[in-house]
């Protein structure tokens, strides 16, 4: 007699049975839970009717878009993801998807993490090559493997199986400001920069830019989700992996208390799990622009320990940023440095806010 096919889902049902769950990833019974139960009569929900949608300074257009979806009664994830494609598709936002800043090797590498409040589960990738929207592959990550994170080959596999389509994501604007900085990067080496020096201001912009996309959204039922993409450090070493598609790094979402995602320098961020902290302090009874100007404190303290990080008045030199919504539909967006515009959206007005800063420039 033929053996009939174990499925997967059989295979998890009995070794619950045989007792083997210990051998399972923990994901994979957290699937098993999402896709078979209602996980959101886990969560409480305490809805204020308030809908927020937050971003970075580069994110005006995607909170008018997360709003228009919220408010045709989307779910979250979607209006925030929905949001942040436009600009992943937009070859002039060169920190984010398409048109990004490459890697060393000019080659256009993306993280991106969502994270859904409800069933509170997240999916990301990192150093995804050649896929336009990896805010779309990392929301497949989630719902549909057993996994949270995927990286490099990996995630590219997994997202042409999921009928992505491959395409060139460097254009000729990021192309040439990538070999303007080879060419001028060392005066002992072979490559030589043309006499010209039209791309000169752009590359001093861009020589160390990190730029990403956050976007988190609450809608009217008081459920939040977020999303973070990025094409990370301009020049970076291939196979870096910023904050973006970290859970708790990039982004963090508790659908009981808020949530708050993070642009800046990612090293600093992944040393601080400083998304998850700016959740913890909020749930803590904070308001959003506390809890994010605490973490902010606690990594300007960490920073002193990272000599090539800091001036000589033992300050950051870099930039971190967050945004942060609480359940209540109160929401702050906090710099390391004062000067720092983000977005939101509050149902009635779409503008750029002012961020409540630690620093101020001399
Ligand atoms: N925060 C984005 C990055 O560091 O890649």
């Amino acid at each position: 007699m033929l053996k009939k096919m174990f499925s997967r889902r059989d295979f998890l049902k009995s070794s619950v049975v045989f007792g083997a769950t210990s051998l399972l990833p923990f994901k994979l019974e957290a699937g098993m839970m999402r896709r078979e139960t209602n996980s959101s009569s886990l969560q409480t929900t305490s809805p204020t009717g308030r809908m927020i949608a937050i971003s970075s300074r580069n994110g005006l257009r995607a909170t008018e878009k997360a709003m228009e979806l919220l408010k045709q009664g989307a779910d979250p994830l979607d209006a925030a993801i929905a949001g942040v494609n436009i600009v992943e598709n937009d070859p002039d936002d060169i920190t984010v998807g398409y048109g990004g800043l490459p890697n060393e090797e000019g080659v256009v590498e993306l993280d991106a993490s969502v994270m859904h409040g409800p069933t509170h589960n997240a999916g990301a990738v990192a150093s995804l090559h050649n896929i336009k929207n990896p805010s779309l592959v990392a929301k497949l990550v989630m719902e549909r493997t057993g996994h949270v994170l995927l990286v490099g080959e990996g995630a590219l596999k997994f997202a042409r199986a999921h009928g992505f389509k491959e395409e060139n994501l460097l254009t000729e604007k990021s192309r040439r400001i990538w070999l303007r900085r080879k060419e001028i990067l060392s005066d002992r080496d072979y490559w030589y920069p043309p006499k010209s020096d039209e791309l000169e201001k752009e590359l001093q912009d861009y020589v160390s830019s990190h730029g990403t996309i956050n976007c988190c959204v609450l809608d009217a039922q008081g459920n939040l989700a977020g999303v973070t993409t990025t094409s990370g450090f301009f020049f970076k070493i291939p196979g870096r992996v910023g904050d973006s598609p970290i859970i708790g790094a990039g982004l963090y979402v508790d659908n009981n208390i808020g949530a708050a995602g993070s642009t800046g320098l990612g090293e600093a961020n992944l040393l601080t799990l400083a998304s998850f902290q700016c959740v913890n302090f909020m749930g803590q009874g904070l308001s959003p622009e506390e809890a994010g100007l605490r973490v902010l404190k606690i990594v300007a303290e960490k920073a002193r320990l990272w000599p090539e990080r800091i001036d000589d008045k033992g300050r950051p030199r870099f930039d971190l940023n967050f945004y942060l919504i609480n359940k209540k539909g109160e929401y702050a967006g906090v710099t390391m440095w004062q000067g720092r515009k983000y977005a939101v959206h509050d149902g009635v007005k779409n503008q750029f806010k002012e961020s409540a800063y630690l620093f101020k420039r001399d």
